[in-house]
């Protein structure tokens, strides 16, 4: 019988600790989790370990702050850095989380070099350059999530609208994970019909621009954090196709060599997931004006890696 795989998990807060639940309950890996506060991880794993009875699963969660622990995961998932305040965009953290995403990504690669690293921190696509240079892995083994979040936020939104389960919905929101993302009308769906078939031109770009500000929106009414929840189910998605081996089409940001017309930048596009990591970048034919938005999401990004 194959062991079961593991996940280590940096940054024990509010994205990284419900990360670890979903994964530990979906007995899909074994956790560790990490954090530079001292007793903090090992609180909260042993808490999760304690659920597992009650839940009924067997996976093993350990929380910790050294690294030798982490050795031969399978899946690195970057959580750690500081999240938005009220009137903070994503962009306000760069300097702390590169310095902390560089710092986490050269230790926990040293000892897992096989690993996938799935980055999270914001600003996202630029933390993505950070984590692939600190490991020096191949781009089909840093992949960035924020896509399956917007998306998912997207597909909310068009659910509440038409008055249909989310279950029946699909939506592609693709580009830079920021005030510029692209969400696309034409390939978002209710049973495989376009939205922009099902509601006027005015709540196509209501929603879309909801979706814009999906993260802002959680930020100004939690007033002490950003959102979790939704961040970390995305997460989970991530993490259960690329274990799986499940070949699932998720928009992801990735290292783009040429595809959507761009070269040397993590932006957000349909990518494959499977045991190989990012196995493939979905191409999808992008009309002029989408085409456009995605150049300029990419710009913003481009803008952002040369800050840094
Ligand atoms: P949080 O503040 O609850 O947790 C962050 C954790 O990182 C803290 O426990 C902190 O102690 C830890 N940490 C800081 N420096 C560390 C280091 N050097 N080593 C290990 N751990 C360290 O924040 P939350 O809400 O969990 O968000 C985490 C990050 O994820 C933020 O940057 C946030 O903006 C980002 N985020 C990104 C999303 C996306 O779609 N890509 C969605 C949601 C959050
Ligand atoms: C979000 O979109 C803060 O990036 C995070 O909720």
């Amino acid at each position: 019988m194959a062991a079961r795989s593991k996940v280590t998990v940096i940054g024990a807060g509010n994205v990284g600790a419900t990360t670890a639940q979903r994964i530990a309950e979906a007995g899909l890996a074994d956790v560790v989790l990490v954090d530079i506060v001292d007793g903090m991880p090992q609180g909260k794993a042993l808490d999760l370990a304690e659920a597992a009875p009650v839940v009924g699963h067997d996976a093993r969660v350990v929380g910790t702050n050294d690294y030798a622990d982490t050795a031969g995961s399978d899946v690195i998932v970057v959580t750690s850095g500081i999240p938005r305040k009220p009137g903070m965009s994503r962009d306000d953290l760069i300097a702390t989380n590169a310095g902390i995403v560089r710092t986490v990504v050269g230790a926990s690669a040293a000892v897992s070099p096989d690993a996938i690293i799935i980055v999270v921190t914001n600003p996202l696509d630029v933390m993505c350059h950070v984590a692939m240079t600190a490991s020096g892995f191949p781009r089909e083994r840093v992949i960035g999530m924020a896509g399956v979040l917007d998306s998912a936020r997207f597909r909310t939104f068009i659910a509440q609208e038409l008055g249909v389960s989310v279950e029946d919905t699909h939506a592609f929101v693709l580009g830079g994970h920021g005030d510029t993302m692209v969400p696309l009308p034409r390939y978002s769906t209710v049973a495989g019909v376009p939205i922009t078939e099902l509601m006027s031109a005015d709540r196509v770009a209501a929603l879309c621009e909801r979706t814009a500000n999906g993260g802002a929106e959680v930020v100004a009414l939690l007033k002490t954090g950003s959102a979790f929840y939704a961040p970390a189910a995305s997460t989970f998605e991530m993490v259960d196709a690329i274990l799986r081996d499940r070949k699932r089409v998720l928009p992801c940001a990735v290292l783009l060599e040429g595809e959507f017309r761009t070269r040397g930048l993590f932006v957000g596009v349909p990518a494959v997931l499977g045991r190989g990591g990012m196995e493939r970048v979905f191409e999808i034919e992008l009309s002029p004006e989408e085409q456009a938005a995605f150049d300029k999401s990419a710009g913003a990004v481009r803008e952002l890696v040369e800050k840094l």
